[in-house]
């Protein structure tokens, strides 16, 4: 990996995206990169009102649609406002989530079609890709447990969809990774150095193929 890389970071909830993100950050700035770390949706001052309204349990008449191009319209905004500039300057960009949610959470699991979605995320970014995406891949019952030690049983409205609704979300990921090729799903159930090593090797090869 030579310049600044777009990397991001996938999953169900309570993956363990957070310490691993964190982990190659301090690995990645270690290593004399300049790194910015930024979460989705949120990022910007537009963005974390959207977050506010796509999160809070009190909208829960939200419809799908309307929930579909708030996430979209979060991602607009911060990629335009963060992520192009900061790729444009060399800088690498870490991202908690991007567009592989919005395929697995609205698209797959609440059908609202994979390919419709991507077209309208790819709209909202102006064609911009990660260039490599890492899943990690654990079972809705483990994540559900870290969640509780994390969040004390507080869940946000997307949370709260439950069980079935996280393992569609897994499957979902599932299948943009056999349509993506820079998508990498990571086995999340090791230890987090374990899951780290793997991850940095594959960071390091950014650009070599
Ligand atoms: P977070 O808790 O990881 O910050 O993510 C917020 C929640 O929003 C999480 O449940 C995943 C969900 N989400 C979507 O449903 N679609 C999206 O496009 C994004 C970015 C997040």
């Amino acid at each position: 990996m030579n310049k600044g890389a777009f990397i991001t970071f996938e999953g169900i909830d309570g993956c363990g995206k957070s310490t691993q993100i964190a982990m190659l950050e301090e690995y990645l700035v270690s290593s004399g990169k300049t790194v910015i770390k930024v979460r989705e949706p949120g990022g910007t001052v537009v963005g974390e009102k959207i977050r506010e309204i796509l999160l809070s349990k009190k909208n829960d008449s939200m419809t799908p649609m309307a929930e579909l191009l708030l996430f979209v319209a979060a991602r607009a905004q911060i990629t335009e406002e963060v992520i192009k500039p900061a790729l444009s300057e060399g800088k690498t960009v870490i991202c908690d989530r991007f567009f592989d949610s919005t395929f697995a959470y609205q698209g797959y699991a609440r059908g609202m079609g994979t390919d419709k979605v991507m077209d309208i995320n790819l709209a909202a970014t102006g064609g911009l890709e990660p260039d490599i995406t890492f899943v990690l891949d654990i079972s809705p019952e483990k994540a559900f447990e870290r969640r509780a030690v994390r969040d004390g049983g507080q869940q946000d409205r997307m949370e709260a969809l439950g069980l079935e609704f996280q393992r569609k979300v897994r499957e979902g990921y599932i299948l943009a990774s056999q349509k993506y090729p820079r998508i990498k799903v990571i086995d999340a159930s090791g230890t987090p150095d374990e899951i780290a090593s793997v991850i940095r090797d594959l960071t390091m090869k950014i650009g070599e193929a």
